[in-house]
């Protein structure tokens, strides 16, 4: 008999990996008909339409119909779409009470994002399958977002609830139920182009998130909860908040320089600026940054602006050449904070708007269908003794 010791088993073997692509920024995962970009031009549209002339001439609900249908709504086909969406304005009454229950010191994303997961338990076709239904889902989702997010901060504030008000847009509608009283026209508006400007982004990280999930053949609340979540953090839509610290820390336009130049030595993100795919001007940004001067005029708060333009100066000073630009969180802030709206809710905006952009995606998946499993290099031991 042979005292040999056996040969160690060859290491476990994984299949060659085409593509090593950290961070997925090379890789192609699924088709779109929502939005294009062209990060090195500065261009995105909205089904073929350039964003600029969205914000300054649509809607979000044409907008929403846009993405959704793939063509610009005709009127018969908007208003029946604006009745279905405000026909699903209300929220059920366990949700209200579920915003009772809630911390009111809870970080607004981690309400929403659990209130948009509980609205599966109140939507008897939550796991019921198909496209239809998954489209009712879909204008149930972005039809209830708003009262979730103003009806949230109005409990956590101490105020009674508002219900949403079915004569008036998505935008009217939130600021009614945030506020308590009707918006000017210009607040509406105002918000309604953030609304626009938001809407989608090709396979940006949440819609990525959304897409892998619903890939599974999950429900459409599972992955618009994924969704919110990973949209939370501070290298995606919560940049939005991080400016407006940002600036509320800077304070006073005497200050911008050394803050500015301190965080670029010491080698520091400066919150919205860069972005993964614009190596030019954010189109969104440019847009916003009119409206934002425009708004900051009307409603006093010319300061923050000049501040946001000497910022912006500075990091395109400090990073010429290195495809550093404003991106859309960068005067979405400003206008946001003109629009009264608090800091902590400025993701929550974002979310309310990309809710679309999220479902439309999942959408579009479940109509070419296939699970999202990308694979992981393994680099641990082989081998190791079980002890
Ligand atoms: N401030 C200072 N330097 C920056 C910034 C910034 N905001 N963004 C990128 N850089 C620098 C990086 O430090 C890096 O420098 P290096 O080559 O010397 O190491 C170089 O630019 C490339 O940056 P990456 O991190 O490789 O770019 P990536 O594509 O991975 O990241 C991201 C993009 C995450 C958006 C990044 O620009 C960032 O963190 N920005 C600040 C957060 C922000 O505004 N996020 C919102 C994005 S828009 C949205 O999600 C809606």
């Amino acid at each position: 008999m042979s005292t040999a010791t056996p040969p160690a088993p060859a290491p476990v073997s994984s299949a060659p990996v085409a593509n090593y692509d950290k961070g997925l920024a090379n890789t192609i995962v699924a088709d779109t008909q929502m939005s294009f970009i062209d990060g090195a031009k500065g261009v995105l549209e909205y089904v073929g339409i350039d964003i600029d002339t969205l914000a300054r001439k649509s809607t979000y609900e044409e907008t929403v119909y846009l993405l959704w249908n793939t063509k610009l709504p005709s009127e018969t086909e908007l208003d029946a779409l604006k009745s279905a969406l405000r026909a699903e304005y209300e929220i059920p009454q366990g949700l209200y009470e579920m915003i009772r229950g809630m911390p009111k010191d809870a970080v607004p994303m981690h309400a929403l994002r659990t209130l948009v997961s509980a609205l599966a338990l109140h939507d008897p076709e939550a796991d019921t399958d198909g496209i239809e239904a998954s489209k009712r889902k879909a204008l149930r989702l972005v039809a209830k977002t708003p009262t979730l997010i103003a009806n949230f901060d109005r409990y956590r504030s101490g105020k009674e609830f508002v219900r949403p008000n079915t004569s008036f847009d998505i935008a009217t509608n939130f600021l009614w139920m945030l506020n308590g009283e009707k918006p000017t026209d210009a607040m509406s508006r105002g918000l309604d182009i953030c609304l626009i400007l938001h809407a989608d982004h090709g396979l940006n990280a949440s819609t990525f998130a959304a897409r892998v999930t619903i890939a599974t053949l999950s429900d459409l609340y599972s992955a618009m909860t994924t969704a919110v979540g990973t949209l939370k953090g501070p290298l995606h839509g919560g940049a939005n908040e991080e400016v407006m610290v940002m600036l509320d820390e800077i304070g006073t336009m005497d200050n911008v320089d050394a803050f500015i130049n301190g965080k670029l030595e010491r080698k520091e993100l400066i919150m919205g600026f860069g972005h993964r795919v614009y190596k030019a001007y954010d189109p969104r940004a440019t847009y916003l940054k009119t409206f934002a001067q425009q708004i900051a005029t009307d409603t006093g708060n010319l300061r923050l602006f000049e501040m946001s333009q000497r910022i912006e100066s500075i990091v395109l000073d400090a990073k010429a050449g290195k495809g550093i630009f404003p991106n859309v969180d960068f005067y979405s802030a400003t206008t946001y904070h003109c629009l009264g709206i608090k800091t902590d809710l400025f993701t929550c905006m974002f979310a309310m708007s990309r809710m679309s952009g999220w479902c439309g995606h999942c959408i579009e998946q479940l109509q070419d269908n296939r699970l999202i499993r990308p694979q992981a290099k393994y680099t641990g031991p082989h081998d190791v003794a079980y002890v």
